[in-house]
């Protein structure tokens, strides 16, 4: 069966994927994919949001939406494959078909990436390859790059590592801190994830090694020049 008559079969009487987000804290980008599944033509449905940290501020915004909740303590267990094993039951009885990870601050085993193989997405908040790990605006100010991002990537066992599914460009501007930059990646995240998880839900995804191509409109090939460059200079 093809990744999209699986899902098909997946999605029951909703007629959408059901996805599992799973968070750590504030949960932003949680929020954003809340909104963006309210529209009618979204192909996934929030079915459930685990959190590793009961304190984490996202579980309101799924507790406002109506949507199941779950807590798994990681200090529960005392190796990460038993709470990698308890995540995977819940998962499993939840019957969801992808996991996004949307600032959940944990790594999992291989073994679980492994059994939830291109099934698994996660928003990172640099263009990787570049600046993978954390404090990634403040390295990016560092580095002097002047365009940095965020990436939705399929996980893989390696951190920040995976087949890219969609990524967005955002400036590094003259006067910016890190707090300034992460702002408005941020910004960008919250359209970033939804977009890629609706490729992937919809059966638009197709993985081949190492790439992810996706079976969609691409962007134009005007280039983007940071300093600006008039347009009738670039040719
Ligand atoms: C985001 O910047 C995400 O890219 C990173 O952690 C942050 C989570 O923010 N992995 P939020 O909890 O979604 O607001």
């Amino acid at each position: 069966m093809t990744a999209r008559g699986r899902d098909a079969a997946a999605t029951g009487p909703h007629g959408r994927v059901p996805v599992a987000v799973l968070i750590s804290g504030r949960g932003s980008n949680l929020k954003a994919l809340i909104d963006a599944a309210k529209a009618a033509d979204y192909p996934a449905r929030i079915a459930l949001v685990i959190s590793n940290n009961a304190a984490a501020g996202g579980l309101g915004f799924a507790r406002d939406a109506g949507i199941p909740t779950r807590v798994i303590p990681h200090r529960d267990f005392d190796c990460r494959e038993a709470f990698d094993a308890a995540l995977d039951d819940v998962l499993r009885q939840a019957g969801v078909s992808y996991i996004c990870l949307a600032g959940f601050m944990r790594l999992l085993t291989p073994d679980f990436v492994t059994a939830w193989q291109d099934r698994i997405l996660n928003i990172h908040p640099a263009l990787l390859p570049a600046f993978r790990g954390l404090d990634t605006h403040a390295r990016a100010l560092e580095a002097g790059v002047r365009f940095t991002g965020c990436t939705a990537h399929l996980v893989r066992p390696e951190m920040d590592d995976g087949p890219i599914i969609a990524q967005a460009v955002v400036p590094v501007l003259p006067d910016d801190d890190a707090e300034r930059l992460g702002a408005r990646v941020l910004a960008a995240e919250h359209r970033c994830l939804p977009h890629a998880l609706a490729l992937l839900a919809g059966g638009l995804i197709e993985v081949r090694g190492q790439r992810a191509l996706a079976h969609a409109k691409p962007a134009s090939e005007t280039y983007l020049f940071n300093p600006w460059l008039e347009p009738d200079k670039m040719a």
